[in-house]
C-alpha cells in the first residue's frame, strides 16, 4: 500500500516540476482550500502525487500523476481511493475534475461525464473551471462519501 504524506507548500517546487511534465496546472496551488498528496512505497520513493480543492461539500480532484514508468499497476487507481478517503473523512460528498486523457481511468472509478453548468457554484469558481481548462477536457464528476 502507498503512503500518502502532505506536501507542505516550502516543497511545492518538486510538484510543480512532475505537474509541468505531465501538461498539468503547475500552478494556482496555494491557498487553505487546496492539499496536495505525495505517494510513497515502502522505500521512501515517490509513485505519484494528486491534490484536491474543497469548495464546502464539493471538491475538485488535481494534479493526479503516477509516475510514468510505475503507470499501469494500480497505483493510480489506489491514490484516487486514498483521496476519496481522505476528502470524505473532511466532509465533502461530492467530487468533479477535469481531464484531458484520463476519462476512461476515472470512469473505471465511479466518476460519470458532466455538464459544467450543473457544477455547483464553488467548483465554478475555480481557477480551473474559470481558466485553465478548454473544451478539450472532460468535466467529471462522482457521489462520494457513503463510508
Ligand atoms: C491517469 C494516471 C494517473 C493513471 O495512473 P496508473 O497508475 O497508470 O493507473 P492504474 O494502474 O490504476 O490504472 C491504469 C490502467 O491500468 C490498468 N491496470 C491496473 N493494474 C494493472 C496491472 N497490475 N496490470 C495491468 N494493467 C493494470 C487499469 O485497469 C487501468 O486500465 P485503463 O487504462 O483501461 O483504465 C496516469 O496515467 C498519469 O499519471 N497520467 C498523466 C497525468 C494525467 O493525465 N493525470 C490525470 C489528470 S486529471
Amino acid at each position: 500500500m502507498l503512503r500518502m504524506v502532505t506536501i507542505s507548500p516550502e516543497d511545492y517546487g518538486a510538484l510543480e516540476v512532475m505537474l509541468s511534465e505531465n501538461r498539468l496546472l503547475a500552478s494556482d496551488l496555494e491557498g487553505d482550500n487546496k492539499r496536495f498528496y505525495a505517494f510513497e512505497d515502502e522505500s521512501g520513493w515517490r509513485m505519484g502525487v494528486g491534490g484536491f480543492e474543497i469548495y464546502g461539500t464539493h471538491a475538485l480532484v488535481r494534479s493526479l500523476v503516477v509516475v510514468e514508468e510505475y503507470r499501469q499497476r494500480g497505483h493510480g487507481q489506489e491514490m484516487v481511493e486514498q483521496l476519496i478517503e481522505t476528502v470524505a473523512a473532511l466532509g465533502v460528498t461530492r467530487l468533479y475534475l477535469f481531464t484531458e486523457h484520463a476519462e476512461k481511468f476515472f470512469k473505471k472509478l465511479g466518476f460519470a461525464p458532466a455538464e459544467r453548468g450543473d457544477a455547483p457554484e464553488g467548483i465554478q469558481s475555480s481557477y480551473q473551471f474559470t481558466t485553465h481548462c478548454g473544451d478539450d477536457a472532460t468535466f467529471m464528476m462522482a457521489e462520494i462519501g457513503e463510508g
